[in-house]
């Protein structure tokens, strides 16, 4: 693990990441070569370093960050202004990996005009790199194409339709929902979206339509025939306070990890064994000879 440099002195080793920034056209690339592309989300500048650091291509702003950060029951709560917030410390930790920012339930939802407006905005006043919006909308993709903006698309179990969904459930299980979803994501690479997320389906659908599109898909629930693979977070590291889904793997018990240390500290707060004297600072000796005896510090 490295922090160095981080504001507040931490360090370790130096820094690992490679080099070479990741662009929208190096991942259309890398489907072209048959190169993995790996994602995650983040929403911080720490856990971004980190996630930078270890290499991962494309790393999202989730709105995801609205449940494993901020407590809500499903996405549908965050802003647009929450979601800025949260970009801006993502980018100013990031140099290599792709930085997209997820658009919020309701900034793309009213017009075309309004989603390339709230867009602008993530790319402009969060240094975003690409816009992720869900679900089937060919119009606002092809306007954000226009715009400028490249554009990641999401589709299957898409979180913000969950009450059109009557929950999260895996999508596309009959014939039909599946040439409806390839329909989809063949639709919105034709007007311009250069990446296509696809969550909450089977592992068959996914394939045949990660075989036929022209742009890279990245899965999350999807099986492993995608050209990448996306996971939030907070499962992977077991900062979830619920069961995690069929399709999480966790690399790590960070939040066993977190808890242990944090009760350590208190131990040792209340037994008064930190912080010790070296973990103090001390006045100059002769700063202490001048002092009354009453405050000088014992040695
Ligand atoms: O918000 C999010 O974390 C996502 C991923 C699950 C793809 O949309």
């Amino acid at each position: 693990m490295s922090l160095t440099n981080f504001p507040g002195g931490c360090s370790s080793a130096p820094s690992t990441t490679p080099t070479t920034k990741v662009t929208m056209p190096a991942l259309a690339e890398m489907k072209r070569q048959g190169k993995p592309i790996s994602a995650l989300t983040a929403y911080d500048y720490a856990t971004s370093r980190l996630v930078d650091e270890a290499g991962i291509d494309l790393i999202l702003v989730g709105d995801s960050l609205a449940m494993v950060v901020l407590g809500h029951e499903n996405t549908l709560a965050i802003t647009v202004d929450e979601m800025l917030h949260h970009t801006r410390a993502v980018r100013r930790a990031v140099r290599r990996a792709l930085v997209v920012a997820d658009m919020p339930f309701g900034s793309y939802h009213s017009s075309v005009a309004e989603g390339v407006a709230n867009a602008v905005r993530f790319i402009k006043e969060a240094g975003a790199e690409a816009v992720k919006i869900e679900g089937p909308r060919v119009e606002l993709v092809r306007a954000l194409t226009a715009a400028e903006i490249p554009v990641v698309g999401h589709l299957g179990l898409t979180p913000q339709s969950v009450n059109r969904m009557g929950g999260f459930r895996v999508q596309a299980r009959t014939a039909e929902t599946v040439l409806q979803l390839k329909a989809d994501a063949l639709a919105l690479a034709e007007a311009g979206a250069g990446v296509i997320v696809l969550e909450g389906v089977p592992r068959e659908a996914a394939a045949a339509i990660t075989a036929e599109l022209p742009v890279p898909t990245i899965g999350i629930g999807a099986g492993p025939d995608c050209d990448g693979q996306i996971l939030v977070f907070h499962d992977l590291l077991n900062l979830t306070f619920a069961p995690p889904a069929k399709f999480v793997r966790r690399y790590a018990d960070a939040g066993a990890l977190i808890h242990t240390a944090i009760e350590h500290y208190r131990e040792d707060v209340e037994h008064r064994t930190f912080p010790s004297d070296e973990e103090s600072y001390h006045l100059a000796s002769a700063v202490r000879e001048a002092l009354d005896p009453a405050v000088k510090v014992q040695k």
